[in-house]
């Protein structure tokens, strides 16, 4: 099986093209190698790679910065997968893209499902919308909906000079480096651990599951001050932490309060997604922390 990766050096990305590396041949595109908002440079590519499957890893992940850029945020979360779901129809590849979150409006009480319905409040939460739309224009698409990512990198190479990350990476980084770390305690989330993320992608391809849109979480739910409180006592540094509500930070963009997702369909379909705080130990365990 040949994979085609793009945004190969993202956090995702990188896992993806190792996961994938193991068993197949993959074609791992950074941006550098394939702009996906280059409609012709797509077709070329795949036509190219001919790919049984392309895993779609790029994207414009800066939530505040499309408010002020919404063009950008358009292209590269929407058009650019109508051209990605253009030449996977003309190459007979499944697509797979990874959509988010913060596509619901935040209102709920219990972790939305697939069947929920969207309610984007910003312009990231509604480009991501417009790629989920464009990605299933081709018959043999999965579009997974992730969140909170972390534990990209902690087990493959960092790429050159920079870190990979999101929050909790960083709550982590703090935490190991000794510095405070504060915690929303008004945000509700369901972490994704990267590799696991990964896996099912794998999984669901492999198998094959039926094509969709599936929530690619770990199990559970916690706020955010939660996930640091159990980071923070596995690394015996509790006394680092404190609690914030989210209105003590100035942010551009909206956010969804509560945004946990159910992952009831994917692990129906055969993905392992153990809770967050399980694959919060691994990851520990990946950064090198002592048992
Ligand atoms: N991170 C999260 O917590 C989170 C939450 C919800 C959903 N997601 C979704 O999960 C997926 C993976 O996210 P991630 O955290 O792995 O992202 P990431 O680490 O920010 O990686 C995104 C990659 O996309 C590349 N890229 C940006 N514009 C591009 C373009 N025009 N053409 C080709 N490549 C381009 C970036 O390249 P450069 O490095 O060169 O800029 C980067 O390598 C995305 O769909 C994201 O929206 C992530």
């Amino acid at each position: 099986m040949t994979t085609l990766v793009t945004g190969a050096s993202g956090q995702l990305g990188l896992e993806v093209s190792r996961r994938f590396g193991r068993d197949g041949d993959v074609v791992a595109m950074t941006r550098a190698q394939l702009d996906i908002t280059d409609h012709g440079a797509v077709l070329a590519t795949v036509a190219r790679a001919r790919p049984d499957v392309i895993v779609n890893c790029a994207a414009y992940n800066d939530v505040d910065g499309a408010e002020t850029d919404p063009v950008t945020a358009m292209t590269v979360n929407g058009l650019a997968v109508r051209s990605l779901a253009a030449a996977a129809r003309e190459a007979g590849a499944t697509l797979v893209h990874y959509s988010t979150d913060f596509v619901f409006d935040g209102q709920s009480s219990r972790p939305y499902d697939e069947y929920a319905e969207p309610a984007p409040q910003s312009v990231y939460a509604s480009s991501k919308l417009l790629g989920e739309w464009f990605a299933t224009g081709t018959p043999r698409h999965y579009v997974l909906r992730v969140e909170s990512l972390f534990g990209g990198g902690a087990e493959s190479p960092q790429p050159a000079g920079r870190r990979l990350g999101s929050t909790l990476d960083r709550i982590v980084d703090a935490l190991l480096d000794g510095r405070p770390v504060k915690g929303f305690t008004d945000r509700t989330v369901s972490p994704s651990y990267v590799p696991d993320v990964a896996a099912a992608t794998e999984m669901l391809v492999s198998r094959p599951a039926p094509v969709g849109l599936y929530h690619c979480v770990n199990g559970g739910l916690a706020t955010w001050f939660e996930v640091a409180q159990v980071a923070a006592s596995r690394l015996g540094c509790e006394s680092l932490l404190s609690p914030v509500t989210s209105d003590t930070v100035e942010m551009r963009a909206a956010r969804p309060r509560f945004c946990a997702l159910s992952n009831e369909k994917i692990v129906t379909a055969g993905a392992s997604m153990p809770p967050w705080e399980d694959a919060l130990d691994r990851y520990l365990v990946a950064r090198g922390r002592p048992d």
